[in-house]
């Protein structure tokens, strides 16, 4: 088996991968709408808190479970137990892992469509037609379903391809471009007037909140949907990886590329939704509550490009498109999960197995537009807040616990021969096996009981 699966070719393929999977709309539309929900500094805080102390290490246990099983995240959690028990609840890990990841994709391909669809819209302007480009940014049952659809059928041509080229390719391309659109846009908006009073509230923490329950797992649910974690893909990505590698390190990288993205996109958009207030557009209720949490920065942002004039549209073409990829390479890592798995373990042929798991993705893609109302947010909420932390805890409990702590230290050596005298092999061991539990367990507990 481990001769026909790929690798990928260098370190910064890997890289630009792994960060391409986990740089996506979880960066720049989950991150900033969270953060303007829960009270900007504070959650920004408890998000950089979360994100390096237990976001990185989940991660370093799917990468370095992943390297050495060389399989599917099913297979890798059964292969590493030592008894029956172990084994049965790595497969179920390994397959409510995957099952999570198919929903999650079911409704991020709606989002991402929403992304083509301004995309198109923005070359009808500049081709002159204005009329028509009208109909693409105005939400519509057609359109929805219709964006929706193309973005599913592009992940599924580029994953029934096989992963490594089509993903490395385009990552290392295009995903450096995304960082320097971002940075310039956010020079640009904090030149605008309105924008230092979102600059405030996204840096100056209100201390009394770090402490609310809700804002701390809403914190933990997107430090956890941003790194891609719990469902299998980190690990996965983290069997294509070669045994060169010294994986913490790799892993620090991709963390760090993806933190500094999500915090630069919160740059942009929460200052941006101040300098639409200040324009008269409406962005909280009277409560102080954001209306329509999901669609806000599809407000915000084409607000903020309509006062830039005609370079504006230029702008809005390049950052939708930029973002239209960054989907992209985020949905085919969700995608090559249950792929992978039918792949391997059911010996289906790829076209086939993308094909069928595509559609019925799609499937529940076009249900979920019919009562948007009820089920978007719902599938979000399980998802990314409730399953994705638990199954994160799950990978801890099986580096930390089932696993053995030699096999560990040897996958770590192969990369690193000196990995045991190091500051990670003296830390992470201890630290997967109790503090991530526990404090997961803990965030857990006191929001279920709020
Ligand atoms: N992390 C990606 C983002 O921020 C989304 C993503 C890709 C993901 N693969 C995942 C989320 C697996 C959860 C699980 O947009």
């Amino acid at each position: 088996m481990t001769a026909s699966r790929g690798k990928f070719s260098s370190r910064f393929g890997f890289i630009m991968a792994a960060a391409g999977s986990a740089v996506g709309l979880g960066n720049i539309w989950g991150f900033p709408t969270q953060a303007a929900s829960n009270g900007g500094g504070a959650f920004l805080l408890v998000y950089l808190v979360l994100a390096f102390c237990l976001a990185y290490p989940a991660l370093m246990a799917e990468l370095i479970i992943g390297r050495h099983a060389h399989a599917n995240a099913v297979e890798a959690l059964r292969s590493v137990s030592r008894g029956p028990i172990s084994r049965f609840s790595g497969g179920v890990t390994g397959i409510v892992g995957l099952i999570v990841a198919s929903f999650i994709l079911s409704f991020y391909a709606i989002v991402s469509g929403w992304m083509m669809a301004f995309c198109v819209s923005s070359i009808l302007v500049l081709s002159g037609f204005e009329t028509i480009a009208a109909w693409f940014v105005e939400s519509s049952l057609p359109r929805n379903v219709f964006f929706m659809g193309l973005f599913m059928l592009i992940t599924v041509v580029i994953i029934s391809q096989g992963v490594k080229n089509g993903i490395e390719y385009w990552s290392r391309r295009l995903m450096p471009l995304l960082i320097v659109t971002l940075l310039l846009l956010v020079v640009y908006v904090l030149s605008l007037e309105g924008a230092g009073q979102g600059l405030e509230l996204y840096l100056l923490p209100d201390f009394s909140r770090i402490t609310s329950p809700s804002l701390i797992i809403s914190a933990l649910g997107s430090a956890f949907f941003s790194l891609s974690l719990g469902v299998g893909t980190m690990l996965i990505y983290g069997s294509y990886i070669s045994d060169e590698e010294n994986l913490p390190i790799v892993g620090g990288y991709v963390t760090l590329v993806d933190i500094s993205v999500a915090v630069l996109a919160g740059f942009l958009i929460i200052p941006a939704m101040f300098v639409a207030q200040h324009n008269g557009i409406e962005i909280f209720t009277e409560t102080g509550a954001l209306i329509s949490e999901d669609t806000l920065i599809f407000t915000v942002l084409p607000a903020l490009f309509q006062s830039m004039g005609f370079t504006g549209v230029v702008v809005s073409l390049v950052f939708f498109f930029l973002m239209s990829i960054a989907a992209v390479t985020s949905s085919i890592s969700m995608l090559e999960v249950p792929v992978a798995y039918a792949i391997e373990n059911h010996q289906v042929s790829r076209n086939k197995a993308v094909w069928a798991i595509g559609g019925l993705i799609t499937c529940v893609s076009t249900a979920i537009l019919y009562d948007f109302e009820t089920l978007f947010g719902l599938v979000v909420e399980l998802t990314t807040r409730y399953s994705q932390p638990l199954l994160g805890f799950m990978m801890c409990i099986f580096a930390g616990w089932v696993w053995q702590r030699d096999n560990l230290l040897q996958e770590l050596q192969k990369g690193n021969p000196s990995a045991e005298a190091g500051l990670f092999w003296a830390i992470w061991p201890w630290y997967t096996r109790i503090v991530c539990p526990l404090i997961i367990a803990t965030i857990f507990y006191t929001s279920l009981a709020a």
